[in-house]
């Protein structure tokens, strides 16, 4: 027994409320900060790791312990800090330890943090990467703050709890997969858990810049550049825009907390070809935000997609982010490696599948002139009359908007992938993609859509609603019959542009054998070319997005093909053996883009 109740040692034995009172700490979009080119003091490396399957660090209050060693406990304990395995931090627990492989539960991280205050006044934020799936946060022995969301970041004030000299920081993970949670429990991808992505401090200013959007005015027929900047808090305030390689400087008059401004300005235009990226500087009192933003135009018309007033094709492939070593931690060699790989597949475009991915995935394909498909994932039989699951949604999808406004590579915000047509999700996917364009009316809205199996025909009324309908069509896989593809085409007639957000074949590397052989490399490979036939001579297909780059995780393929891993990867999960498909869609992508 613990102290958890100096009167009723056993009063947690019988409280199943003891997840209460910390919903209330939880970080949102609304207060999470940009990185902003501001430093960040790394929290990164060994921390102390506790798996928790039945919650008995909430149960128990293992965070309001103290940690003395065992020789001077009182009473009996069930968790000691130092007891917990030493791991690197970010990483995901399943590839620690063989035993934790499917481990799905609640796991502690305890580290120490030595602190020196620099400035009086000053704030500090704990700036979360992305931890699967939610999070709670507390500081020697306090709470102060949690998150829920498994791809997006989060941004906690430890102001007030942050003392001069050693704190002791313990963060909550779990991973449970629940029907109410986005995605929900069925998913064909690796179920990772932790604190997967970098983890660090940040210092700011009392009254510091929150979020900043800087973009080409829209309707100002890229004529005008213009700027929005949130402060910390709602008061009014004055901060310089400047933008030197433009000759810009000028001032933004904030009224509780925020600023807008519009400005005449002619950048060169940032574009797949010439990924042009501006020095964009706020000044605001103290606080200096940076960052390095492109300048371009992403529209439709009819069923064409303009970029920067040019029609474009996007040639495309999916990625999930799935390492055999590092499972969902990427690290910046790995994200150059898969766009070298779509680049030498011919692809200028990227679908991250089916959540945010990490931040620096768009701004690297910003440099490199990439263009991506940003998700968030409301993915199969989401529960979408839940109004607690669509808070979930809304909240994911407007913390990816606020990390990656600023990226020119990421042209589209995909709402949802595969969900049945019922009115629970109309509404619900209808109002999300409304809440996106609010948001952000600079970038497309798409979903994969469903197809009315009746008439055998593209017809979502959720269309309505995007700008590009995304269709995922396995014509030739699931459904054996390529023909079926030139079928839907020919009772279609979308009026606006589509992309084929997914289709492909699984293919067993080095499995052969002629004709319709299923997971083998060569049908794989012939799937592409039938595909590519249709997708090329119909001119309201402006994209297709091969599913996908890499064999990944998925504990839902058993046969003695696939042994926990989807084999529709053109490279095996090795990321290096191509498979004989990844060829042949290269030279067909030459040919279409
Ligand atoms: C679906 C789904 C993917 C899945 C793919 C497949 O369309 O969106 O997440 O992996 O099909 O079956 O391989």
């Amino acid at each position: 027994m613990t102290m958890a109740d100096a009167h009723d040692p056993f009063a947690h034995l019988h409280d199943e409320n003891y997840a209460d009172g910390f919903a209330a700490g939880a970080a949102t979009a609304s207060t999470l900060v940009q990185s902003g080119g501001r430093v960040v003091e790394s929290l990164d490396g060994p921390w102390r790791l506790t798996l928790d399957l039945f919650d008995e660090g909430l149960r128990q209050k293992w965070y309001a312990e103290d940690d003395m060693p065992p020789s001077q406990w009182a009473t009996p304990r069930d968790y000691e800090i130092a007891a917990g395995d030493l791991v690197p931090v970010p990483s995901c627990w399943n590839l620690l330890k063989p035993e934790w492989t499917h481990f799905e539960g609640a796991a502690w991280y305890t580290r120490d943090v030595d602190w020196v205050p620099a400035k009086p006044g000053e704030r500090v934020m704990l700036q979360i990467g992305g931890a699967n799936y939610a999070l709670l946060a507390f500081l020697n022995g306090g709470f102060v703050g949690g998150h829920r969301g498994g791809s997006t970041p989060c941004s906690l004030d430890l102001t007030q709890a942050l003392r001069p000299g050693r704190n002791r920081l313990q963060i909550m993970v779990e991973n449970r997969r629940r029907a109410d949670r986005v995605p929900m429990h069925h998913i064909d991808w690796f179920n990772y858990g932790g604190l997967y992505r970098e983890i660090g401090l940040m210092r700011l200013p009392g009254l510091f810049i929150r979020q900043v959007a800087v973009a080409l005015a829209p309707g100002s027929d890229r004529q005008a550049i213009a700027a929005r900047v949130t402060l910390s808090e709602a008061r009014d305030a004055s901060a310089t825009l400047r933008i030197p390689e433009l000759g810009i400087e000028t001032r933004i008059a904030i009224e509780a907390g925020q600023g807008i401004v519009e400005i005449p300005a002619c950048p060169a235009l940032w574009s797949p070809d010439d990924p042009r990226l501006y020095e964009v500087e706020i000044v605001c009192g103290e606080d200096v935000w940076r960052d390095r933003i492109g300048f371009r135009e992403i529209r439709t018309e009819g069923t064409e997609i303009l970029l920067n007033g040019r029609s474009i094709l996007l040639a495309g492939v999916c990625v999930h982010e799935d390492d055999a070593a590092r499972g969902k931690t990427s690290t910046e060699a790995d994200i150059r490696r898969r766009f070298r790989h779509a680049r030498e597949l011919g692809a200028n475009f990227l679908r991250l599948a089916h959540y945010p991915h990490h931040e620096l995935v768009a701004r690297i394909a910003d440099e490199e002139g990439l263009l991506l498909w940003a998700e968030v994932p409301v993915y199969w039989a989401i529960d979408f009359g839940n109004p607690e699951t669509y808070a979930d949604a809304e909240n994911q999808l407007l913390e990816l908007v606020a990390r990656d406004i600023n990226r020119a590579s990421v042209i589209i915000w995909g709402v949802g992938n595969e969900n049945a047509d019922t009115d629970a999700r109309y509404r619900f996917m209808a109002d999300l993609a409304a809440r996106a364009r609010q948001a952000d009316p600079t970038r497309l809205i798409a979903a994969a859509c469903l197809i009315n199996r009746e008439r055998f025909a593209i017809e979502d009324r959720l269309a309505d609603h995007l700008d590009i309908i995304g269709i995922n069509e396995y014509f030739g896989w699931y459904e054996p019959d390529v023909a079926n593809l030139e079928r839907l085409v020919a009772n279609s007639a979308p009026d606006k542009p589509v992309i084929i957000s997914e289709t492909g074949a699984d293919a067993l590397l080095g499995h052969r054998g002629a004709g319709r052989v299923l997971f083998s490399e060569d049908w794989q490979a012939e799937f592409y070319r039938l595909q590519m036939v249709v997708v090329s001579r119909t001119p309201w297909i402006r994209g297709i997005a091969a599913w996908l780059l890499y064999d990944f995780r998925s504990e839902r393929r058993q046969t003695g093909f696939q042994r926990g891993f989807n084999r529709k990867g053109l490279i095996a999960d090795d990321k290096s053996s191509k498979k004989m498909a990844f060829d042949v869609l290269a030279e067909l992508y030459r040919r279409y883009r």
